[in-house]
């Protein structure tokens, strides 16, 4: 990562070697050629034998109109606690982000994705830089293949944001990705104001750390052949500190890992799905825990999905919150925002817990 000055926005260097774009390999091919789909095979993945069986348990449901009200608010806060110490992941419903914020912003995307491959690639992403349309983590010509293409854009701070990036077709694109931005991180905010009283410290102290977030828009195209031997979106918990992911349409694909097995995720109608990454979990020195999840493909139907994710800002620092460690012993190092980056992006790759493992004391 490079600042020049305190106020420009950072530069995410380690972006990944140019691939195929995977939204155009399906519009070309009815039958994928064996020589392609041989860099998306991965057996190892092997989608369906891993799945946990009879499951009975679901994911938590937190109504954020019920931590709102006076009446309701400890019950519900403490079935917010429950699901940020035991599961890492929930669904949040009656959340605020207006309806037509959302649909504004799904009826774009579909706009956009309908667009030509050149149109689309006119935000590609420039060499070296994780922001644009492209993937990430691709660092070999022999290593396996994410099946879907990514749109990664820095969104707040406001001044971070670099236009070149954001699509300008269809023309209110930016418009509808800016209020979604806004609402969203009102939300992240919120729930870490609660997440904050929980733990018992002041309630901003949680939130005014978070001061960045990005977007991660996720096209997964179908694929006829071999898509339970591939995978979306590889094994990984998030880097950052809070994710808000929407799914745009209503193709299922996300899976949490629980208790050692994959537990597949159907979102409710109009929820978010809110999980815990890895700087929440070092800065709450542990108790709350980031959760492997992945994403996997669907036969016939394209999916799509936008992740926000809220970040530390980059003049803080990533480590135990005092107030939280009090007398015990903190279990992480602190590092700079600056350097959480720069070592995120130098292990080229995504996996399980990577900044817990990398940050942990002792291991
Ligand atoms: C992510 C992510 C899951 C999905 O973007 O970090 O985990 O369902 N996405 O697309
Ligand atoms: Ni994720």
């Amino acid at each position: 990562m490079e600042t020049t000055e305190a106020n420009e926005r950072p530069k995410i260097l380690g972006g990944c070697m140019k691939t195929r774009n995977v939204q155009a390999l399906v519009a070309d091919h009815n039958v994928l050629p064996a020589d392609i789909l041989e860099r998306y095979i991965r057996p190892e993945m092997a989608v369906d034998d891993v799945l946990l069986e009879n499951n009975s348990e679901e994911i938590p449901v937190i109504d954020m109109s019920r931590l709102m009200d006076e009446v309701s608010m400890d019950e519900e806060a403490s079935k917010l606690k429950f699901a940020c110490e035991d599961w890492g992941f929930f669904q949040l419903v009656n959340h605020g982000v207006p309806e037509k914020v959302i649909e504004e912003l799904k009826e774009d995307l579909m706009r956009f994705y309908d667009l030509p491959l050149e149109k689309r690639e006119e935000v590609a992403q420039l060499p070296g830089d994780l922001e644009g349309y492209g993937q990430a983590f691709i660092a070999s010509e022999e290593q396996k293949l994410d099946w879907a293409d990514m749109l990664y854009l820095f969104t707040q701070p406001p001044h971070f944001r670099n236009y070149k990036h954001w699509p300008s077709q269809p023309p209110s694109f930016r418009d509808s990705l800016e209020n979604y931005s806004n609402a969203t991180q009102e939300v992240a905010h919120c729930i870490m104001g609660f997440m904050a009283t929980i733990l018992g410290i002041k309630r901003e102290t949680i939130s005014e750390i978070h001061g960045s977030q990005t977007v991660r828009i996720n096209y997964y195209p179908p694929c006829a052949n071999g898509h339970d031997k591939m995978i979306g979106l590889s094994p990984h918990s998030d880097g950052c500190g809070l994710t808000l992911l929407l799914q745009v349409n209503p193709v299922p694909g996300l899976q949490i890992k629980r208790n050692g097995k994959w537990l597949p995720i159907v979102p409710l109608p109009g929820a978010l799905i809110v999980n815990i990454g890895d700087a929440l979990e070092i800065l709450t020195n542990g108790r709350y825990k980031s959760i492997e999840h992945r994403a996997v493909i669907n036969a016939k139907e394209e999916r799509i999905s936008i992740a926000a994710a809220h970040s530390p800002s980059f003049e803080k620092t990533v480590g135990p919150l005092a107030d939280i460690v009090g007398k015990g012993t903190p279990l992480f190092k602190s590092v700079t925002m600056p350097e959480y980056v720069k070592l995120f992006v130098s292990q080229k790759k995504i996996y399980e817990k990577k900044m817990v493992q990398l940050l942990k004391l002792n291991p």
